[in-house]
């Protein structure tokens, strides 16, 4: 077991990095976690209000896009971990603005790299540089088989070219300096404090309004969709005991058509909301498709089960009413990220094209 004990999680403060450092401060209370992330659109310090006060827990507000920053940050705390959330993450809004993808996602990962690679010289053997990355770099499956570790990089959007970028440089440092460092790829993630602009938490935000639930085309593409809590599982298992050099994929083996997806989470609310079977069925919307909509993504993770002995904690179904309850009782955190900024993207997204 890998004994890191200052470790650096960038983009803590979104949806997958909320839950990656609150395992990690809870779990590791002889390690310093510090959670640097830049609070966009999608960064949220209430994600965090159960652990910001643990003595092991240290938040900066920075952005990893500024090199000199993040240079100044690797002296000041000597890391000797790094796990690496930070990122834009919206495939939408990746096709109405690619340059900004580009920029956070690889000059960003660089930054990070560079700095790794200058503090850790010479102490390679004691430090790990975790990149998080997505399924998305394989492509689009048609309506058989699955992306393994082998699976050639074809990403199709910008968002996920840019992952792919990021994914590229990470294994050229290991390869070109030696830098040690581990990768993972894993499905769509659902879960608590997922930012409403994502399928299933807009979807219940707007069923709980009474407003559109919108359906990309005709809601035939397929998504492999994993509890946020056995994507941080996974994470911290890879993190502590998996091979430098190497990259697991993670996934739920549970695909669902979207339009199955939504018809299941309408039965959902009108359950949770006492409305009569049926009711949130009736805001379904069929709208635009997506420009260039990958078609399906399935993740094969025998190599992290095997290897690591990870598995999955929830099923869909279990996981999708914890998700539900949890959006009911966190009324006031979903007012707050629907007010402002997200007004206009909405306009934009779904009103105005
Ligand atoms: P998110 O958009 O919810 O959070 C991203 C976080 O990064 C935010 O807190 C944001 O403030 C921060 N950030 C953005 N730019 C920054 C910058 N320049 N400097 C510092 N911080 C910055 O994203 P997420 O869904 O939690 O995804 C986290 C990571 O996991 C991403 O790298 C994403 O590609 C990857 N991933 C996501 C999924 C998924 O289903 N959401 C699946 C697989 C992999
Ligand atoms: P999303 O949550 O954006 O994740 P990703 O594109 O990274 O997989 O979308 C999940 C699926 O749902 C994808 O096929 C696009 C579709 N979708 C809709 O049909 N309507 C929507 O409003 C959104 C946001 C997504």
């Amino acid at each position: 077991m890998r004994d890191l004990k200052t470790i650096l999680i960038t983009g803590g403060a979104g949806f997958i990095g909320s839950h990656v450092v609150r395992r990690f401060v809870n779990n590791y209370p002889g390690s310093r976690i510090i959670n640097l992330d830049k609070l966009t659109y999608a960064g949220n310090l209430e994600n965090l209000t159960d652990i910001e006060k643990k003595p092991n827990y240290t938040f900066v507000k920075g952005d990893i896009v500024d090199s000199a920053f993040v240079d100044k940050l690797f002296l000041e705390y000597a890391f000797d971990g790094v796990i690496h959330l930070a990122a834009e993450s919206h495939v939408d809004r990746s096709i109405s603005n690619p340059t900004e993808f580009a920029v956070t996602n690889v000059i960003g990962t660089i930054n990070l790299l560079n700095a790794a690679k200058k503090n850790w010289h010479g102490k390679y053997d004691t430090c790990l540089f975790y990149h998080v990355s997505t399924d998305e770099v394989y492509g689009s499956l048609r309506t058989t088989g699955y992306f393994t570790e082998e699976t050639s990089y074809d990403p199709r959007s910008p968002y996920s070219a840019s992952k792919a970028s990021s994914d590229h440089f990470v294994m050229a440092y290991y390869h070109t300096y030696g830098l040690p460092v581990m990768i993972s790829n894993c499905s769509n993630n659902y879960g608590p404090n997922h930012f409403p602009e994502k399928l299933i938490p807009l979807a219940i935000h707007n069923i709980k309004n009474n407003k559109p639930v919108p359906v990309y085309g005709k809601g035939e593409n397929v998504r492999d969709w994993l509890y946020v809590e056995d994507h941080a599982s996974a994470i911290d298992l890879a993190f502590h005991k998996g091979k430098v050099g190497e990259t697991y994929n993670i996934g739920g083996h549970n695909e669902w058509k979207n339009i199955e997806l939504i018809r299941l989470l309408c039965q959902v609310m009108d359950k949770k909301l006492n409305r009569t079977e049926g009711t949130s069925k009736k805001l379904i919307t069929f709208v635009k498709d997506r420009a260039g909509h990958d078609l399906r993504y399935a993740i094969d993770s025998s190599k992290i089960q095997k290897e690591l002995g990870w598995k999955p904690s929830l099923v869909f179904e279990q996981g999708l009413e914890k998700t539900v309850d949890w959006y009911l009782a966190n009324d006031k955190w979903l007012n707050d990220v629907t007010t402002g900024e997200y007004q206009k993207y909405y306009k934009e997204q779904y009103e105005e094209r």
